[in-house]
Formats: C-alpha cells, structure tokens, sequence
C-alpha cells in the first residue's frame, strides 16, 4: 500500500494532528512522516508519554466496562482519536452486543477511518463535528439515529476537554451535553494536568502550541476538572488519577508513582431530578 493511500483529499501532510500523533505514540499505522516527528520530539520532553497514552486508554477500557454493567447500553465518544486497539464499540459489544456507538472527532483521518472500519454496521457511526458546538453534535442525524436521549447515554470525553481554552468556557460547554442527558446517563472525562511536573508539562504544551498544528494544550488542576462534573454523582473513587480509578491489574498501573496521576479522570452518573 503506498504510504498515503487513507489520507484523504485535501489533507496538508506537512501540519501535523493531534490525532495522527497520539495514534504514533500508541503504536498505530495512521500517522505521517510529520506526526511522527512530533510524537518523537514529545518523547523528548515527555519521555514516558507513550505510558500515558497507554494508561489512558486503559482507563478508558476500565470505564466502559463499568458503564455496561450499571446497565448504560448507548455511548457518544466525542474526541474518539483514530481508531486503534480496543475501540469502544469493541469493548462494550463483547460485553453487550445491543450497545450503540456514535464517534464524534474533528479530524478528518480520525473519522475518515472510522467509517471505513464501520462500514455495514449500523449500530455504529462516526461524525466529523467540534465537542466545542454542542448543538452541532448532538442534532447530528447520526446522534439522533442511533441514540435515544429518553434513555441513559454516556458521554466520553477523554483526553480531548483539555482543548478547549479557558476562554472558551467548557463547564459551560459540557453542561450543555450534559441537559441533553436523562437521569442515569453519565459523563466520563479523562484530562491532561500540570498539578504535577509543572515545568515539564508546560514544555509539552509549547511543543504542541509550537508546531504547525498549533493546537493548545489546556491544563487544568483537580478542582477546575471536578468542577466538569457539576450536576453529576461522582462514581467512586471520585476525581482521580487515571490509574488510579479502580485499577484492575491488566497494565493499568505505572511502577513510577508519578505516572499514575498526571490525568485527571472522573466518572459522573446524573440523578434523578429531586434526589439530591
Ligand atoms: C489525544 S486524542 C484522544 C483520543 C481518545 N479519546 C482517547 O482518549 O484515546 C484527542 C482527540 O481529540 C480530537 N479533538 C481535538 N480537539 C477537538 C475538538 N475541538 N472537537 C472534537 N475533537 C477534537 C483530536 O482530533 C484527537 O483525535
């Protein structure tokens, strides 16, 4: 296959993606020449970055499991990243087959070959759409195809609320998916901090600001990421880090300490109106 083939048309192979590089660092064949310097270059300044990544998507596996067992069956997975090992709609499927999944991301490859891995499957689907436009998303045919909001939905939201600017108002903004939600969905947000290694993570933050994508990198402490969950019932063991929310063994922990908390993540179940 020549080395572009799934690039689709009009797509600047010299800016690097969010997207195209964390799937690099997770050891996925989506990425380019240019991605891949990217990812090499926060290997410098981050070296256990390819770890994070890894437990992110460890978390995220921990998290989806839960939520299938507390009986949520319909999942919008906003920020979804470039398909890879153990999708969403893979792991709650083997656990489930009636769940329902809708992929929403902003980049094109993303959801390119998201569609591509979905094809005939129609209790899934993948939307190109902004987590910034809540409206947008969520009065998209394909979320109101599959999904019924009359009954529980988890929104996942996981390692991408950290692009959105403090200006830009993302409790606002989450609250607005959040009114969306019957009593029984959930919110589930994984989200970069510089609580720790404070130097260090901002030099991870220029590299990104300072590369082509310009995209920024948006820390934010414990209290601003629990503030996410206003509205919300957190799941034990509340606002914590990645590793840390109900570890099971399976790679889900670092043996550096450190590792273990530089994502906040938090599982929210919404109550019933009056129940609280
Ligand atoms: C670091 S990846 C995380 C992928 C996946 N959620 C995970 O945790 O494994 C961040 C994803 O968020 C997407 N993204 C960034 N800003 C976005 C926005 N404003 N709206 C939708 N998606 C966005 C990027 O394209 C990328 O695919």
């Amino acid at each position: 296959m020549n080395d572009l083939d799934w690039v689709p048309d009009g797509i600047d192979t010299n800016i690097p993606s969010v997207a195209r590089t964390y799937d690099y660092l997770l050891g996925g064949a989506h990425n380019l020449a240019v991605d891949r310097a990217m990812g090499e270059q926060m290997l410098k300044v981050l070296p256990s970055a390819r770890d994070l990544v890894r437990l992110n998507r460890a978390f995220l596996r921990r998290a989806v499991s839960f939520l299938v067992q507390q009986g949520v069956r319909q999942f919008l997975d906003i920020g979804s990243g470039i398909p890879t090992v153990g999708n969403v709609h893979e792991i709650v499927r083997a656990l489930d087959p009636s769940c329902r999944v809708v992929y929403v991301d902003k980049d094109p490859v993303a959801v390119a070959h998201s569609r591509m891995i979905l094809a005939g499957d129609d209790t899934t689907a993948a939307v190109q759409a902004d987590i910034r436009q809540p409206e947008d998303v969520l009065g998209r045919p394909e979320v109101r195809g599959l999904l019924d909001f009359d009954q529980p939905v988890a929104v996942l939201m996981l390692l991408v609320v950290h692009f959105i600017r403090h200006d830009e108002d993302a409790p606002g903004m989450l609250a607005r998916y959040r009114d969306r939600l019957s009593p029984g969905g959930y919110f589930v947000i994984s989200h970069a901090t510089a609580d720790h290694r404070v130097h260090t993570m901002r030099k991870a933050a220029d590299t990104l600001q300072e590369s082509r994508s310009k995209d920024n990198l948006v820390y934010r402490s414990h209290e601003e990421v629990s503030e996410l969950f206003t509205g919300f019932d957190l799941v034990e063991p509340g606002v914590t880090g990645f590793a840390l929310w109900r570890p099971d063994g399976m790679g889900s922990i670092s043996d550096r300490p450190d590792d273990n908390t530089q994502v906040w993540v938090g599982v929210g179940r919404k109550p019933a109106v009056g129940s609280r």
